[in-house]
């Protein structure tokens, strides 16, 4: 299937304590998908999945298949999957680690030897508006800076993937939103964005599924509409429920 498949996906971290559980999912290419579930549900480990740096990178035991585009990712190194999936972390702290904001993101383009790294970093400051801040080392930014920074870093590699934990965290509330009008603009020209939010207002706005996760396991899974029109389950899981006239 073109797209991301997991088949029976199971996690620990350490033993006898699952972060995911018997996970079994398809998320189509051209999908929006958000996914919800509350601190400590396996959101982030779901994300370090789509990329193969669970297993690759991370310590743990893994069960079941996950499939990129039809390739296991238990069978490639990271560096595959990163020509394919572009992905803003949690903590911006995890990703920074160039002298200046430029470099940042011509590591990146660099990395995957991809052309036109001067017009594409250029274009990647533009869109998240810190051209002003090229030179900075990166460490000195605020943190919502530093978001944008690992953000713009994502879209100059065009990755047909993009994965973003809880980008609106640290982002203001006009940042966040000009953030996802880009998603949802990328979105259109066919890029595939799953984003880790909180903000459900979001969601119901920008997405068109949406995976609630539940202490490691897939509580709910559908188009926005069937699963924010659930209120019980989203009641009972402490989820906020939308606002379904934005
Ligand atoms: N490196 C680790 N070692 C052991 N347990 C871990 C590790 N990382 C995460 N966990 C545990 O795995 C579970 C899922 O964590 P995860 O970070 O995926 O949750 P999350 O849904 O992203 O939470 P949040 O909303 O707080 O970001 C949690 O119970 C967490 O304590
Ligand atoms: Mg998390």
């Amino acid at each position: 299937m073109i797209g991301i498949t997991l088949r029976d996906v199971s996690f620990q971290y350490t033993k006898n304590n699952f972060a995911l559980k018997n996970l079994t999912l398809d998320i189509p290419a051209g999908a929006f998908l958000g996914v919800i579930g509350s601190n400590g549900s396996g959101k982030s480990t779901f994300s370090y999945l789509l990329n193969g740096i669970i297993p690759n990178l991370i310590n743990g035991a893994l069960t079941g298949e996950v499939l990129i585009d039809d390739v296991p990712t238990s069978n490639k190194k990271t560096a595959f999957f990163a020509k394919q999936i572009g992905m803003v972390f949690q903590d911006p702290d995890f990703s920074l680690f160039n002298l200046t904001v430029k470099e940042e993101i011509e590591f990146g383009i660099k990395n995957l030897k991809l052309d036109n790294m001067e017009e594409r970093t250029q274009k990647a400051l533009q869109i998240v508006d810190l051209q002003k801040f090229e030179n900075r080392d990166p460490q000195t930014l605020s943190l919502g800076e530093k978001q944008k920074v690992c953000l713009a870093s994502v879209l100059a590699m065009n990755t047909k993937y993009i994965v973003l934990d809880e980008p609106s965290a640290m982002l203001d509330y006009k940042g966040s939103f000009e953030l996802y009008q880009i998603l949802a603009e990328l979105h259109k020209q066919g890029r595939t964005i799953i984003s880790i939010e909180h903000d459900t207002d979001f969601l119901w706005q920008f997405a068109t599924d949406i995976l609630l996760l539940d202490n490691g396991s897939k509580a709910a899974y559908g188009s926005k509409q069937h699963i924010f029109n659930n209120t019980a389950l989203l009641k009972n899981l402490g989820i906020k429920i939308p606002n379904m006239h934005l």
